[in-house]
């Protein structure tokens, strides 16, 4: 899907079924109730969240109607240079959440800055050189946590996946990508000491990484 070539339908499918599949894999719902929800509930008044490399823009409307749910007025972008991306992310819209066109970078230079930046199954895409300016954009966006969610390095990750993604895979590119995705990610101590400092790196889920640190924007 990273094929500027792609097939359309197939990736139109894709993006449609990411909702599942991030449903049974991402855990977000646990980064929801142990990181996201705190952070609001401390805030105290409306928020803004940062989905970057939003894809399809699953992850942040069940954020949006998971904090919705518990009463937060929050305010959600999503933001993915890719507009293959966008275009599938304002398909699947809700009230309060938006989706630009826009990466990191571009951002940052607009002056953005939000509450709580996040994103899902990025950072293993990145060369070293992208890891280090989108993971310091996100910190430089945040005045409060950064949370970089992602799939963790395992040869059980990549049988299971394999198994599981079987009956969900047709007309999509969920088999090959998502295989491709597990073979490129990260263990736990390998993504720690690609961040280094300020960064955490937890595992909050089976086959799950989670990087943390706090946001910088509010340090200006
Ligand atoms: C595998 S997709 C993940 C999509 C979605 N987060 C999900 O979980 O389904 C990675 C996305 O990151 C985007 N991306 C890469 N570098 C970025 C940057 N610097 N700022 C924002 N998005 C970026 C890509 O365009 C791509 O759509």
């Amino acid at each position: 899907m990273d094929d500027p070539d792609c097939d359309p339908r197939a990736l139109a499918a894709t993006y449609r079924r990411f909702d599942l599949v991030n449903r049974l894999v991402s855990a977000w719902g646990h980064v929801y109730r142990t990181r996201v929800r705190p952070e609001l509930r401390a805030l105290g008044r409306p928020a803004r969240i940062l989905d970057l490399g939003c894809g399809g823009g699953d992850v942040l409307v069940r954020l949006a109607g998971l904090a919705a749910r518990d009463g937060f007025t929050v305010e959600c972008v999503g933001a993915d240079p890719d507009p293959r991306a966008i275009s599938a992310a304002r398909d699947r819209g809700r009230p309060g959440v938006r989706f630009v066109a826009q990466d990191s970078t571009a951002l940052l230079a607009a002056g953005e800055r939000f509450d709580l930046v996040i994103s899902n199954h990025v950072l293993h895409h990145l060369d070293a050189a992208a890891l280090a300016s989108f993971t310091g954009d996100s910190l430089a966006l945040s005045t409060g946590t950064v949370l970089h969610a992602d799939i963790a390095r395992g040869r059980l990750a990549y049988a299971l996946y394999t198994v599981g993604i079987a009956p969900l895979s047709a007309g999509t590119f969920l088999r090959v990508d998502g295989l491709r995705s597990i073979r490129r990610s990260y263990r736990a101590p390998e993504l720690a000491a690609a961040l280094g400092s300020p960064w955490r790196v937890e595992t909050p889920a089976p086959f799950r990484v989670l990087a943390v640190a706090p946001g910088e924007a509010g340090n200006d």
